[in-house]
């Protein structure tokens, strides 16, 4: 059993320290490499290997279940840093042919730890730190041939070896980096997904990784790589559910001065509201998905209404009522659950608190919770934005009509988490202004 395990560790990660490529290094030189492995390496490998069984078992588990990409790979460096007693530790991920830094966490200084941000929006402006996918730093070679490094000291790397270790960081920082491995984080297809890098092994002599060191990070990293690899499918599934529910919800809009910012708003505020009034994170993103489709009966509403600059006739308004009832019928009768969440939204979010509202003249708690949350969401944003019909009014305006409507128009329990969450409400008002972002491909974070 321990034999087996400690061949089948050494073997799976072949492929990800090269498969078709060239393997790393030079191992006379301070760089190790599959090839210097000797017979008492083995022996050892074997013993150790059977030793952290459990503890290995234990991280396969961790590291296998479902979690956001950043999650995934901020936990596949504590796991390998606390195995082979790395003091520090950096990931990045491969995107758009670079990398992006994800994390760094580092014991002997925490001022230097960053822990991975789940929102695109902030990696992207705040730590927007890249390199290229190439020799000129140590994880782009590694990233770039698919060849897993293990450096016993980054500043005395020979001569004639293809990639250059990068100082500039420990000179800003005052830290020093020693030991390296860098390893690769390779797909099933052999795609480079990232790069964990562990930084200075504290608890021996030499302060270095060993062969077997670099086995166990590679055969961990193989394994993330699965995990993340499906934690992008996810992501990407998601993003295009999303992208397509945007695209069509804006269509529907047909507005010529919004471009989908109104549904953004409408949708994250949504969001803000069911998990300010403590809904799961589950009913919270259901209605981050769906609140987008309210309106979608408006496609139905003709232009020459629609975009009418000033009031309307009651025969016109009956017409623009019906944009319920036909948003309602769009989304009739699916089996899965976010349209079922969309087809409530779209029939009741015009009901009123206080019977008032259309199209069933629906009232308190008949109205279904998604509906009487878009209704607040919508109204607000309609109130705070200019339309055809009518001028953007101030902040304090909207809040003010809200708070009055609330027990008539409004269910008092929306109305009262609404005001609660009112800096989270401005930022998405601030992120998503109607200047911001043409594009309605930008979707919300949906971490
Ligand atoms: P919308 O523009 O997205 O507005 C959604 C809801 O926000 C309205 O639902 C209403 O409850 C609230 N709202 C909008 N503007 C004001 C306002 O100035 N004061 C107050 N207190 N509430 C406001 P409602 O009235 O059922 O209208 C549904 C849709 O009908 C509107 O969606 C819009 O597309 C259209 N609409 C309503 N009134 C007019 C109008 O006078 N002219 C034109 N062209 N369209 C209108
Ligand atoms: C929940 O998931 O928190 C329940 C939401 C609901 O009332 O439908
Ligand atoms: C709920 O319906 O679950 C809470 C909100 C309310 O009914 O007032
Ligand atoms: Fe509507």
């Amino acid at each position: 059993m321990p034999k087996t395990t400690a061949r089948s560790t050494a073997e799976d990660s072949k492929p990800v320290s090269g498969g078709s490529k060239p393997i790393a290094g030079n191992s006379e030189q301070g760089v190790h490499c599959e090839q210097g492995v000797h017979h008492q390496q083995r022996v050892h490998l074997e013993q150790g290997v059977h030793l952290e069984f459990d503890k290995l078992l234990d991280i396969c588990t961790r590291l296998n279940a479902p979690a956001p990409v950043e999650k995934i790979l901020d936990e596949l460096l504590h796991q390998t840093r606390k195995l082979l007693n790395a003091e520090a530790g950096t990931v990045f991920i491969a995107s758009c042919e670079k990398l992006s830094f994800v994390c760094c966490q580092n014991d002997a200084r925490p001022d230097l730890c960053v822990a991975p941000s789940m929102s695109d929006h902030l990696r992207s402006g705040l730590k927007g730190i890249t390199l290229p996918i190439n020799d000129a730093s140590l994880a782009g070679y590694a990233a770039r041939n698919g060849q897993a490094l293990n450096i016993d000291d980054a500043y005395g790397l020979p001569d004639d070896v293809p990639y250059r270790f990068d100082r500039s960081y420990d000179e800003r920082t005052d830290y020093r980096t020693r030991a390296m491995l860098v390893i690769p984080l390779i797909d099933e297809s052999e795609r480079t997904l990232g790069v964990l890098q562990l930084i200075n092994r504290v608890d021996n002599e030499r302060g270095a990784f060993s062969e077997r060191d670099r086995q166990i990070a590679l055969a961990l990293a193989s394994m993330a790589a699965i995990s993340i690899h499906n934690a992008k499918l996810r992501d990407e599934l998601r993003h295009a559910h999303l992208d397509t529910i945007m695209r069509l919800s804006a269509a529907a809009e047909m507005r010529d001065d919004d471009t989908g910012q109104h549904i953004r708003r409408v949708s994250m505020y949504c969001e803000t509201i069911a998990r300010a009034m403590d809904f799961s994170h589950n009913f919270a993103q259901l209605m981050l998905f769906a609140s987008p489709m309210h309106d979608i009966g408006k496609l139905a509403v003709p232009d020459a209404i629609l975009k009418k600059p000033g009031k309307l006739t009651s025969q016109e308004r009956l017409v623009i009522e019906d944009h319920t009832r036909v948003g309602a019928q769009i989304l009739e009768g699916s089996s899965i659950e976010l349209i079922q969440v969309a087809h409530r939204i779209a029939e009741s979010h015009h009901e009123r608190w206080d019977g008032g509202g259309y199209p069933n003249k629906l009232a308190g708690d008949d109205i279904p919770i998604e509906g009487r949350i878009c209704a607040v969401a919508d109204v607000f944003d309609a109130l705070t934005s200019a339309r055809v019909y009518k001028p953007a009014f101030s902040m304090d305006k909207a809040y003010a009509i809200i708070q009055e409507g609330a027990g008539e128009h409004f269910d008092p329990a929306v109305v009262e988490a609404f005001l609660r969450d009112r800096p989270e409400i401005e930022a998405i008002h601030e992120f998503l202004g109607d200047e911001a972002g043409k594009s309605p491909t930008a979707v919300p974070s949906t971490s």
